[in-house]
């Protein structure tokens, strides 16, 4: 066992946890934050995509001890205090870019992202970004426009 100690949404969770254990089962079973979903474990799928540091990871695919000391943002980190929703959040909901909603956490953690790196992607570029998150429902049109949209709305509170 091994003491881990990773801020998540600002908040400190410190566990002794097994050497093998993944960072997405630290953040759903210690943390118990169960936004962020298990599709594949073999890092195709997407779902399980949180922010390491503010960058896109697969945390399947990341152990625990390896984000030891380091900063995690979930889904759970998109809605507002007031419990008011996020622009990727609104997008999402407006563009009926979801159906079941098992991989949304992890596009909407995608969409968190891209907004804020790259404030000019094409419809094509964001496809290209998105290739390593799998929706099984929507057939993607839907959630490439509401990451166009949340972008459009992003850029202009700038
Ligand atoms: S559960 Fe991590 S990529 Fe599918
Ligand atoms: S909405 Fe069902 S997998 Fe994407």
């Amino acid at each position: 066992m091994t003491k881990v100690s990773i801020n998540i949404n600002g908040e400190k969770y410190s566990e002794d946890v097994e050497d093998r254990t993944l960072l997405v089962h630290f953040i759903r079973d210690h943390a118990r934050l169960r936004g962020t979903h298990i599709g594949c474990d073999t890092g195709h799928c997407g779902a399980c995509t949180v922010l390491l540091n503010d960058r896109p990871v697969k945390s399947c695919q990341i152990l625990a001890v390896q984000a030891d000391g380091e900063s995690v943002e979930t889904v759970e980190s998109l809605e507002g205090s007031d419990g008011k929703l996020s622009i990727e959040q609104e997008a999402f909901r407006d563009h009926f870019a979801m159906q079941c909603g098992y991989c949304t956490s992890g596009f909407l953690m995608m969409t968190h992202h891209l907004i804020r790196e790259y404030p000019e992607l094409s419809r094509e570029e964001i496809r290209e970004k998105l290739h390593g998150n799998y929706c099984m429902c929507t057939g993607y049109q839907q959630i490439v426009d509401a990451v166009q949209d949340a972008q459009k709305k992003f850029n202009e509170k700038k």
